[in-house]
């Protein structure tokens, strides 16, 4: 790609490079355990306006900011309840968002004008480092949604960053180079701003890990919407091609389904992961190789189960265009 930005493996000096163009406006990519994540300074609107226009993303979608660790939420949050703190205490740093009343930080260029926010603590060790250093030379944080144009497949590596973003960035924006990421879907969001947890976004971090926890059922978010969330939309996460959940693939179509399952003649086998960990980290990836093969049509294969499935099933049918 002719016009691709700097790319970058991570070394300590990158790292406070990539934080210097934070805090001078410009966006950085980086590596979370779940997703990839485009960056920009949380409290510059015209930094922040960029991320907008790289992802083609209406303006009043809220975004997700990233900070280091829970000494950092009474910036960004107000009323604060015990349970969220029990939450954040339990699963951060890691892929769980929290959905909490905004503090004097967060203002309306992040929350889309709502009144809450969506904070979150990622585990990946360049992510962490690179908060920590932003936060070290700013009053700041890192606003991220994935790194993707609007509606389409998260990205799970640097070189998909480049694929999706590559023509918008600028070589003053920095792509980091973290690897593939290991969880593969976005984070668990929880809506922390009530009475109750509810829950926006199924993930790894499960509804019975919530319960254990908190000993606080999470509600499933049902009926209408009254926030802006894009993953709520019937259809996202989206490769070209059709995605199929039911039914056995024919012959000229890809296949995605555990390794046990066998291939039937004549269909293009994407991948074989074999078991839901690996299922939900080969997810995307196998999104995009199914586009790069031009095929018309991913089947994917998955077990009627629950626990980690359910995530994996809510990106199966986003991508497959309703629910
Ligand atoms: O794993 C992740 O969460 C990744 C990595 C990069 O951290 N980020 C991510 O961001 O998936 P994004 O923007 O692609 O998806 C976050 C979702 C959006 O659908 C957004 O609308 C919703 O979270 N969200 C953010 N703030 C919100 C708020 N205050 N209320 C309700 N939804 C919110
Ligand atoms: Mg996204």
């Amino acid at each position: 790609m002719s016009n691709s930005p700097f790319q970058s493996v991570c070394t300590a000096d990158t790292i406070r490079n990539a934080a210097a163009a934070l805090k001078a406006g410009h966006l950085v990519a980086f590596p979370t355990e779940t997703v990839y994540g485009l960056g920009a300074d949380a409290r510059n609107p015209i930094a922040v306006k960029r991320i907008y226009e790289v992802k083609g993303r209406p303006s009043d979608h809220p975004l997700i900011v990233h900070i280091s660790s829970i000494n950092q939420l009474e910036k960004w949050a107000s009323e604060i309840p015990e349970y969220a703190i029990s939450l954040a205490k339990t699963f951060w740093p890691g892929p769980m968002t929290l959905i909490l009343k905004r503090g004097e930080a967060a203002q309306d260029f992040i929350t889309g004008g709502q009144d809450t926010v969506g904070l979150r603590v990622p585990s990946d060790p360049i992510a962490m480092a690179l908060i920590q250093e932003f936060e070290r030379i700013s009053d700041s944080a890192i606003a991220a949604p994935s790194a993707n144009r609007f509606g389409r497949v998260s990205p799970t590596s640097s070189a998909d960053v480049r694929e999706e973003l590559g023509e918008f960035l600028y070589k003053s924006d920095f792509v980091l180079d973290g690897g593939n990421s290991p969880v593969g879907i976005e984070s668990t969001i929880i809506d922390c701003s009530g009475d109750f947890p509810k829950l926006l976004r199924p993930g790894y971090v499960l509804e019975d890990d919530i319960m254990r926890t908190t000993g606080i059922t999470v509600k499933q978010n049902s009926g209408l919407q009254k926030v802006k969330f894009s993953g709520s939309f019937d259809s996202h996460y989206s490769p070209k091609c059709r995605v199929i959940l039911e039914g056995v693939p024919l012959p000229g179509e890809g296949f995605l389904a555990l390794s046990d399952v066998p291939t039937p003649v004549g269909v293009q086998r994407i991948s074989s992961p074999r078991n839901v960990f690996e299922f939900m980290q080969v997810l995307y990836s196998s999104f995009r190789r199914a586009d790069h093969l031009n095929l018309p049509t991913l089947r994917v294969n998955l077990p009627n189960e629950e626990g980690f499935w359910v995530a994996i099933k809510d990106r199966v049918l986003k991508a497959s265009g309703g629910d």
